[in-house]
């Protein structure tokens, strides 16, 4: 009997193992492989992943997709796909291989794209607003679900089984005739030992040229550690994956860069640094300008020189701009950098004294120095 139970214990932790992985969907498998370049139905780094199978299709390379996903650029090169080479220059960036995923787990994949579900959608909404407590999706009736149901009743009936067993063992309790004698000294109801005089109640009738057995049982420490694993498993399935009530990991973390977003907007918000490239506007007032100066001549007369005629830079004080000259164009130019040689400024000046800087720019008087680059502009 016991020997049974313990077989059926892991019976039930290898289904539940097997069924974890089988129940994951498209949509999680989307999320964590090709999220990152891959919208639904819009240009992200790769082109939109809905349609995309029945377009492959359609052109009769049905199963060259998946030889696709697995190997993009061995497939290219292979020469034998006229949709791999429509889209091989779509992007200067090579899609990754995901010769890790199946082929069920790739047309879930597709199956996810094509036919998103609105629960989706309305978890991320939620998401954004309450930002904080994570939104509970409606159980519904999802494989998912009936799977964990069933592990659930599994887990039952074992559960059943070991207290059927204990009872008979309750019954069994006064009668000591023949049983063994357990250590029960102190720690020993954690053990079940046997004292070294009483082994011969667990000796076992074998005799290999000598050596011989006990019948130890499990310690009971052990034994019940084990089942706590296992209801730990299904505490743990249930509740990050089945039915979502904790975030997992990178939904966790999705969540805590979206309240610290909202944090730093705030914090701008009420600072009056909500200036961008798009909404900067030129000041003029003295002091502003006088900020402007200082950092100017600090930071950036190394380069442009103290009156912005140039020198590893260009002229700053001609009408030619190789960015633009609108104030747009040069807090753009301040705060993210230019390609040759133009660093990026905005972890070292918040928005404020970037407009205070590039204001200044604007302001100053034209100075004989490097010859124009860029474009005339008025
Ligand atoms: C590192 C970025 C990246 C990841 C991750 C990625 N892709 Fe791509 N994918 C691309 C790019 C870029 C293209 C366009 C081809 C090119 O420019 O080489 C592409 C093209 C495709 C195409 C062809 C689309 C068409 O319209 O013909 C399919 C299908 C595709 N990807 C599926 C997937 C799937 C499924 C996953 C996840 C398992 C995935 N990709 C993950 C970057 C990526
Ligand atoms: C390390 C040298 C260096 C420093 C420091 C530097 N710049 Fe530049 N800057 C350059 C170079 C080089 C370019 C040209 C970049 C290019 O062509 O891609 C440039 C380009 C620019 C442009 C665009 C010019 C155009 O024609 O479109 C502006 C505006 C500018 N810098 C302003 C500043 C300001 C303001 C500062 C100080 C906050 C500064 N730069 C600090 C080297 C520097």
């Amino acid at each position: 009997m016991k020997k049974n139970i313990k077989n059926l214990l892991a019976i039930a932790l290898l289904f539940s193992v097997f069924f974890t992985v089988k129940a994951q969907d498209g949509a999680k498998l989307y999320k964590q492989n090709c999220a990152a370049c891959h919208k639904i139905d819009k240009v992200s780094i790769g082109p939109p992943l809905k349609g995309a199978f029945d377009k492959w299709k359609e052109a009769g390379e049905e199963e060259m997709i998946f030889e696709w996903v697995a190997n993009p650029t061995e497939l290219h090169e292979s020469g034998k796909s006229k949709m791999a080479k429509a889209i091989w220059d779509f992007s200067p960036m090579t899609m990754t291989p995901m010769a890790h995923l199946s082929k069920e787990e790739v047309a879930a994949i597709f199956k996810f794209a094509d036919t998103p579900p609105v629960v989706e959608k309305k978890k991320e909404e939620v998401a954004t607003t309450t930002n904080v407590t994570k939104a509970v999706p409606s159980p519904g009736f999802s494989t998912g679900t009936i799977v964990f149901l069933i592990g659930i009743i599994g887990f039952l009936i074992v559960a059943l089984l070991v207290l059927m067993n204990g009872v008979k063992a309750l019954k069994n309790k006064g009668n000591t005739e023949g049983k063994v004698k357990y250590d029960e000294e102190g720690f020993g109801f954690l053990t079940k030992s046997v004292a070294i005089e009483d082994e011969d109640s667990i000796l076992l009738d074998h005799n290999y040229d000598g050596i011989q057995e006990l019948d130890n049982v499990l310690p009971p420490w052990w034994v019940w550690m084990f089942y706590g694993t296992i209801i730990f498993t299904f505490i743990y399935w249930g509740m990050y994956q089945t039915f979502g009530v904790w975030p997992l990991q990178i939904e966790a973390y999705e969540m805590e860069v979206k309240t610290a977003e909202k944090e730093v907007y705030a914090y701008k918000e009420a600072n009056g640094l909500l200036i961008s490239a798009e909404t900067v506007t030129v000041l003029t007032d003295e002091s502003a300008l006088a900020a402007g100066k200082e950092i100017f001549e600090g930071t950036c007369a190394a380069c442009h020189k103290v009156d912005g005629s140039g020198l590893v830079g260009p002229n700053l004080t001609d009408k030619y701009w190789i960015y633009g000259g609108k104030i747009g164009n040069i807090f753009t130019s301040i705060s993210e950098g230019r390609p040759n040689g133009m660093p990026a400024h905005k972890s070292q000046f918040n928005e404020l004294k970037i407009q205070q800087i590039g204001s200044y720019v604007l302001s100053l008087p034209f100075a004989e120095g490097k010859e124009p680059e860029g474009d005339l502009m008025k």
